[in-house]
């Protein structure tokens, strides 16, 4: 298959019929760059489920207000549109990243989770939209996962099989990996230029050239979480941080262990938190 082919493939899995009612209404909102606050507001609220996740997100530790949020206009308040907005994707995606792969919600949400706590002690100004990024990252996977459901398959057992990065294996198939495929998304959902670009470069965070502390959160969040081996990712291997994320970040062997008991700590309240329907 040509890449324009298979961009055009990818970029159409708002199509599909495994991607829930909702999350294709959703998409229609929100693609649109004029929807107001209070659009997104009464879409949310007239869905009761879609209004009970976004509150279980919203007091996770993935935003840090845990339990201190009550209402959806609260929330759009509190964590303004752009974030709503890339948060709503992240819960309506968690039923496609539960097909698509085993695992794949429990890694977006363990690097949202890491990511935050990264952005804060780097005391950046709006750590929900790293921690949106984070979330999102491997969008690509669903997206390749969905529509080429048996190829994404072999993919996998080839990773597998051939002690490859997920990555690898699927540049063998398709000449291009998730990351590029979740950029091509990111784009025809119209997310924020940033987001675009954490996406589009997450393994190859030296490329970022708008957003590079956004970029390198997210691909350090990404590792140390494979690390922790919370969730699965598509293979079972811890990549090297990237030595400009090194520079960048600039941690000390001290701080990387505090993070490392911060993400167990936030991972452990977040577990009955999270879409687990009581
Ligand atoms: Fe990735
Ligand atoms: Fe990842």
């Amino acid at each position: 298959m040509d890449l324009q082919n298979l961009r055009f493939q990818i970029e159409r899995i708002d199509t599909l019929p495994t991607i829930p009612k909702v999350l294709q209404k959703l998409l229609k909102v929100i693609e649109n760059p004029k929807a107001s606050m209070s659009e997104i507001g009464d879409f949310v609220a007239s869905d009761p489920v879609l209004t009970s996740r976004v509150l279980k997100v919203v007091n996770s530790p993935v935003y840090g207000f845990p339990g201190r949020i009550s209402s959806v206009s609260q929330a759009l308040i509190l964590l303004g549109l752009n974030v709503v907005r890339g948060m709503l994707l992240g819960v309506s995606v968690f039923e496609v990243m539960e097909k698509a792969m085993t695992g794949l919600w429990e890694h977006s949400m363990g690097c949202a989770v890491t990511a935050r706590i990264i952005a804060r002690r780097k005391e950046i100004k709006e750590p929900e939209e790293v921690s949106i990024a984070a979330l999102l990252h491997d969008i690509g996977k669903v997206a390749m996962s969905l529509k080429f459901h048996d190829e994404y398959q072999k993919i996998l057992f080839a990773a597998e099989r051939n002690s490859l990065f997920i990555g690898e294996s699927e540049k063998n198939f398709f000449t291009v990996s998730h990351a590029e495929a979740g950029a091509w998304i990111a784009q025809r959902w119209n997310f924020p230029k940033g987001l675009i670009e954490a996406i589009e470069y997450h393994h190859k965070p030296h490329l970022s050239r708008n957003v590079p502390l956004l970029t390198a959160i997210v691909h350090f969040s990404d590792i140390m979480i494979r690390a922790k081996g919370f969730g699965f990712a598509g293979d079972t291997f811890v990549p090297a941080v990237h030595p400009s994320v090194w520079t960048l970040l600039n941690f000390s062997d001290s701080e990387i262990r505090e993070i490392f008991d911060e993400i167990e700590d936030a991972l452990g309240q977040s577990e009955n938190m999270l879409f687990k329907e009581e």
